[in-house]
């Protein structure tokens, strides 16, 4: 099970170095088969990186350019990610594809490169309420997974974790019923499919949005879902190490 905490743009450097100092101490409180994983902004990355070795975790970037370098400004590129110890990156996030503009196009070309990196990409899909509404999700779906992961290398899907985000379900405490996040995640599979044959059912696919110590147990269950990608809810130490307990307590 992957519990990954996506801080977003949240924390001062004092803030994190506290908030790792706390989570490292009590490490041990999570259990075996558990990966949580930590998404600081940028500028943390490199000290975060440094106290992976020490504390039961890996570190994730929010973000990152498909070029190895160049004139990019302010661009963060992945060989920098790299460099930081950083293991996974969060890619095609709905806030850089709905607030950025990023297109399925833009998302797709930083999956490629990801053959040239050793970070996973935890690839992010999710409908918006209107999508919903009108009936479109599956359709949604289906058309992030194949743009999205167009022509990316076979090496790269197999170690993508999967988000499955909807729009309206994030920083809003409405979370989706976990019906739908089954229903969603078996679309998605059955999407991945048509990549290779076996992908569906060998990738880990996470539900995001509004979950909580009170709810995360009742995605995590579920044989089709993974674990959980936190936003608000990850930003205390006692918060979030609560929501990877109340997790692993269900089983
Ligand atoms: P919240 O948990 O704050 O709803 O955010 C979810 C999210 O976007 C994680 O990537």
């Amino acid at each position: 099970m992957i519990i990954a905490a996506n801080w977003k743009m949240h924390k001062t450097r004092e803030e994190t170095l506290e908030f790792l100092k706390e989570f490292v101490s009590r490490s041990g409180e999570i259990r075996e088969g558990i990966q949580a994983v930590i998404c600081p902004p940028f500028t943390f990355l490199y000290e975060a990186g440094e106290k992976q070795a020490e504390g039961n975790f890996r570190l994730g970037a929010q973000n990152m350019h498909w070029e190895k370098e160049g004139a990019f400004t302010g661009e963060v590129s992945p060989i920098m990610l790299e460099d930081a110890g950083v293991r996974y990156v969060v890619l095609g996030h709905s806030e850089r594809r709905h607030v950025m503009g990023e297109t399925d196009q833009v998302i797709n070309r930083k999956m490629k490169v990801l053959a040239d990196y050793n970070l996973a990409p935890i690839f992010c899909v999710g409908e918006t309420e209107q999508e919903r509404d009108e009936g479109r999700t599956g359709e949604v779906l289906k058309r992030q997974v194949r743009q999205g992961l167009q022509e990316v290398d076979l090496n790269v899907l197999q170690k993508m974790v999967i988000a499955y985000e909807p729009v309206w379900a994030i920083g809003t405490g409405r979370a989706a019923y976990p019906e739908d996040a089954r229903e969603a995640a078996e679309t998605i599979r059955r999407t991945l499919d048509e990549f290779d044959s076996d992908l569906g059912d060998k990738t880990n696919i996470l539900y995001g949005g509004s979950v909580k110590e009170g709810n995360i147990a009742g995605f995590t269950t579920l044989p089709q879902i993974q674990g959980a990608l936190v936003g608000g809810a990850s930003l205390k130490p006692d918060s979030f190490i609560g929501l990877i307990k109340a997790a692993q307590e269900a089983g």
